[in-house]
């Protein structure tokens, strides 16, 4: 007689849904297979597993990042975007992920509300991974950290500053991962912009609201920045630009971090907004930003065999 088991399937939807244990092993895992990519060496973790990619906003990275994850490890993958699906029509989120998830091994989805997320992941019977909502962009985290242990070490003791948008769905990550890991993270935002008083109270022995971006960036050793306008919030444009005019990441803010400070930089950047051309066009201050980017497919291949396979 042979009997089944059946394991209750993983989500990634925010940082914590890891370990510390987990992450450890994940970023050494990652680290491992950008190395071994680099020396040629081939893997097939992933031989026969699909991967579905729902997208309801726009994508360059995550796109691209999971889609030569997945392939490079042996498996495959399918692109759905909005536009063209009956998701843009109006079908159910729910209808949706029940139906992907019978064709595939693993779906990220990329959303607006964490309603729609929390909606999808319930009715998905394989494992979801957030690929962004408006409350996070764990994934993007995941390289970030991923990025600055290869250059500093691990970030616990260490100061980072966040010069921007204190409300924005890659704040919120930052946010969770100071609490996670244990830093110092300060946070400069504009008023009508930072975080909720309640997220920074649950969160105070970490996490700090600085009066000015110089106040957050004066001895800090990662200057971390992203958007004024995320994706949805075209219409509000016009005040955003008023509300953020100062919080530009430049070379005179950078002269008040510590020497050497790593800048970071989600991607897509507009210069001369957030983040001066100076900075991110200069080949030191301005490559942890695209390693970033690489890291996002190196770090994603681990997190898809921890999901999948292990
Ligand atoms: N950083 C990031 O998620 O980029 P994309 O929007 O291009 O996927
Ligand atoms: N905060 C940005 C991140 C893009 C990767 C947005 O949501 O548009």
């Amino acid at each position: 007689m042979t009997t089944m088991t059946t394991t209750k399937k993983r989500d990634f939807l925010t940082l914590t849904d890891l370990t510390l244990a987990e992450h450890d092993r994940l970023y050494a895992r990652a680290v491992e297979l950008k190395a071994e990519r680099r020396a040629g060496k081939v893997h097939a973790t992933l031989a026969g597993k699909t991967l579905a990619c729902v997208f309801e906003k726009a994508s360059t990275r995550t796109r691209l990042s999971f889609e030569a994850a997945i392939m490079q490890l042996g498996g495959h993958s399918i692109i759905l975007d909005a536009a063209g699906s009956q998701l843009g029509r109006g079908e159910p989120v729910a209808d949706t992920a029940r139906v992907t998830s019978s064709y595939v091994d693993a779906i990220m989805f990329r959303t607006f509300g964490d309603d729609r997320l929390a909606a999808f992941a319930a009715a998905s019977r394989v494992p979801v991974i957030n690929g962004l909502s408006d409350g996070g962009h764990p994934v993007q985290l995941l390289a970030d950290l991923m990025t600055v242990r290869e250059r500093l070490g691990p970030l616990t003791g260490r100061i980072v500053a966040w010069v921007g948008d204190g409300a924005s769905n890659m704040a919120r990550s930052w946010i969770e991962a100071a609490l996670l890991f244990g830093f110092e993270l300060r946070i400069a935002a504009p008023v009508g912009f930072r975080p909720l008083p309640n997220e920074v109270h649950a969160m105070r022995a970490h996490v700090h609201l600085a009066s000015s971006p110089e106040e957050a960036v004066t001895g800090a050793d990662v200057v971390n920045t992203d958007v004024w306008v995320s994706m949805g919030q075209e219409p509000e444009t016009a005040g955003r630009h008023g509300a953020f005019a100062g919080y530009c990441v430049d070379r005179a803010l950078l002269a008040r971090a510590q020497p050497g400070a790593l800048v970071l930089h989600c991607l897509p950047a507009h210069r001369g907004e957030e983040i001066a051309a100076e900075v991110i066009d200069d080949p030191v201050l301005g490559a942890a930003i695209f390693e970033q980017a690489e890291n996002r497919m190196h770090v994603q291949k681990a997190l898809l065999e921890l999901l999948l396979v292990t």
